[in-house]
């Protein structure tokens, strides 16, 4: 039986661009929908028109751009919202409108004042109303990650009712841990009528570091889209991860789940995004830090160097990086400066990698790293 496909709903342009100061003008957005594009993902998040002129001119420049994915624009439960969030969308091949309201007891109580009957009435007349201007209709249940399964069910329910085609779960604040996100899911799967009639999306944050590992919990029990952004930038600690999710659905075939993307353009995109926002990457961020495919101990080098697949479970040409590389510290072997000599033309014999071996060592531990120009000198010196 083939995979069954996971849809990637990316949120770099919405959710990734309200963090602080990753503020983005219109082309450079529309650089970077443009690569979302070529990625695969299914769905473009574009902005939420009605926030601002900038953001409404934006989703309608995206949506004339982008040739294969659905583009979304975020509203809130509220008429005017849904009717400047259809006009932005106009162009678009494929539009959605993404309507929602928060559901938690706390969201209920503190910020809307007003009672679970309510706010079901209210999330059902957004989501008819939406449907009056496209037939694609998200909803998300914010904060959905501290919201009772009960009531969430409920509302679910109502919302396919009024036409949802795909019901957003969020864990808004990043409370959950996997078991809970995942059985949330699995009851939703299990509670809700007309499940049938939507597909369910995961959208976590990332404020205890359990964003990736939640939404994987998500699809194991039953969802089939994840919003994510590219590298995991958003709000407070981030949404999810595109590229984690992608790598694990390739690295893991037993889930028996994919995505559309094309893994060899992740770490360019990565680049793409992070230069644009001025958001630079960690060096160890999974699948596109600087140091996710690099080596620096002596027993990985050597492991490495004899065989790739002794210290890494993804090769680095899947998701567009040339190679691994073997990183030069006092912590590095003898198989590893071997290595890197014969890289800039050393062939070394055994007595020659003793000496050349001996004086890489002083010279490791006055610096961090040493390069290339570093071992020319270095082998100078002692042979
Ligand atoms: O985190 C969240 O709940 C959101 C919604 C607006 C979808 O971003
Ligand atoms: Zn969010």
């Amino acid at each position: 039986m083939g995979k069954e496909i996971v849809k990637i709903f990316d949120t770099t342009l919405r959710d990734g661009e309200q963090v602080p100061g990753c503020k983005l003008n219109t082309s450079q957005k529309l650089v970077i929908a443009k690569r979302l594009d070529e990625l695969g993902v299914d769905i473009i998040e574009a902005g939420f028109p009605v926030s601002s002129p900038g953001d409404f001119n934006s989703v309608v420049e995206i949506s004339k751009l982008v040739k294969n994915a659905t583009v979304c624009g975020l509203t809130r439960a509220v008429k005017n919202d849904i009717k400047v969030a259809a006009d932005a969308l106009k162009n678009a091949k494929f539009p959605r409108i993404h309507t929602g309201i928060g559901t938690s007891d706390s969201h209920i109580k503190h910020k809307f004042k007003s009672s679970k009957e309510k706010i079901i009435e209210i999330g059902y007349e957004a989501v008819k109303y939406a449907k009056t201007f496209v037939n694609d209709v998200e909803f998300y249940a914010e904060d959905a990650g501290r919201t009772d399964n009960e009531f969430l069910a409920r509302v679910c329910e109502k919302m396919i009712k009024a036409g949802a085609t795909v019901l957003n779960i969020p864990d808004t604040t990043g409370y959950c841990l996997p078991s809970e996100y995942g059985e949330k899911i699995k009851f939703l799967c299990e509670n809700v009528k007309n499940i049938d009639k939507a597909i369910i999306s995961c959208h976590c944050h990332n404020d205890l570091g359990l964003a990736t590992a939640n939404s994987i919990a998500g699809i194991i029990n039953g969802a089939r889209q994840i919003e994510c952004t590219i590298n995991g930038i958003g709000e407070r600690a981030g949404n999810t991860s595109l590229e984690e999710v992608v790598m694990i659905m390739r690295q893991h075939p037993n889930l028996n789940l994919d995505t559309n993307i094309n893994s060899k353009l992740l770490f360019d995109t990565s680049k793409l995004v992070s230069e644009n926002m001025g958001m630079p990457v960690q060096p160890n961020k999974a699948i596109v830090g600087a140091n996710a495919f690099a080596h620096s101990s002596g027993i990985h080098q050597d492991g490495v160097i004899k065989n790739r697949e002794t210290y890494e479970i993804i090769n680095p040409c899947d998701v567009g990086v040339n190679e691994s590389a073997i990183v030069l510290t006092a912590r590095s072997g003898r198989a590893a400066l071997a290595y890197r000599a014969k890289k800039i033309g050393f062939e070394l014999t055994k007595n020659e990698l003793d000496l050349v071996y001996l004086e890489f060592l002083k010279f490791a531990d006055a610096k961090k790293e040493i390069k290339d120009e570093d071992i020319l000198l270095i082998i100078k010196k002692s042979i």
